[in-house]
């Protein structure tokens, strides 16, 4: 198991999506799946760590409402500051300008209402509301076990408005990287058919291969509708 403390965030955040966008690493992949995923309204990002601002240059401008998530609070007070500051990162520009954004998005969106949250979202969530899009990057795939999915997934689509949207991407351990997190299980090849065993509807996986990383095959990206 991963020790989340304070040094883990703070490294997450300078060696994920920060100097720059590195190519052939499915980011660019990443940002397209959620530029189509994405509904106006109210956005709550699940299992967030450090970079919820990265990936909000795949949201559309009309967002209402920023809701972030974690077991830990540290990473979301990172993201609060960087709100505050709006000193972005250079890679989060690069991201914006893939897209043909400028900086003004990021700067419209910091100033949505942010609410933060500390909880387990593979156990039963708080009452933090209804969301028209849950995002989440990298949480899936940490779930071992298929009732730890579920439970992530019924949650999300309790708090999700009708038509509301659950998306985002895992990243594939390979054998190696699973040896090192000692054996750790993955249920990503399940997410499909759990997603539609918990009533989604247009529910869309697919894998993008990484061939030029030792520590992950490829990146599951997955949606579906309440
Ligand atoms: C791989 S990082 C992904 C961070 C970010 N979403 C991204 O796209 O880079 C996984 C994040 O999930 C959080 N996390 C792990 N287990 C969790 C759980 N059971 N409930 C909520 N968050 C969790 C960790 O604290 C960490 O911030």
């Amino acid at each position: 198991m991963l020790d989340y403390n304070q040094n883990y965030y703070q490294q997450y955040f300078k060696n994920n999506f920060n100097e720059e966008l590195m190519p052939g690493h499915g980011v660019e992949a990443c940002l397209d799946w959620a530029s189509t995923c994405f509904r106006p309204g109210r956005w709550l990002d699940v299992g967030a760590g450090p970079c919820s601002m990265f990936w909000s240059v795949t949201a559309p401008i009309s967002i209402d409402a920023i809701a972030l998530a974690d077991l830990s609070r540290v990473p979301l007070d990172m993201t609060a500051e960087l709100i505050r500051t709006r000193n972005w990162p250079p890679a989060y520009i690069q991201a914006l300008h893939y897209l043909g954004k400028t900086e003004d998005h990021l700067n419209t969106l910091a100033n949505a209402p942010l609410d933060i949250h500390e909880f387990n979202a593979f156990e039963k969530w708080p009452d933090v509301g209804v969301f028209d899009s849950i995002s989440a990057f990298g949480l899936a795939g940490i779930a071992d076990s298929i009732s730890t999915l579920d439970t992530l997934l019924t949650e999300a689509k309790d708090h999700l408005a009708p038509g509301g949207v659950l998306f985002g991407a895992s990243w594939v351990f390979s054998n190696t990287y699973a040896m090192k997190l000692k054996g750790r299980k993955q249920c990503l090849s399940s997410l499909a058919e759990r997603l539609a065993t918990h009533g989604y509807e247009d529910i869309q996986t697919t894998e993008v291969p990484l061939t030029s990383d030792d520590n992950y095959y490829g990146i599951m990206l997955f949606k579906g509708r309440a």
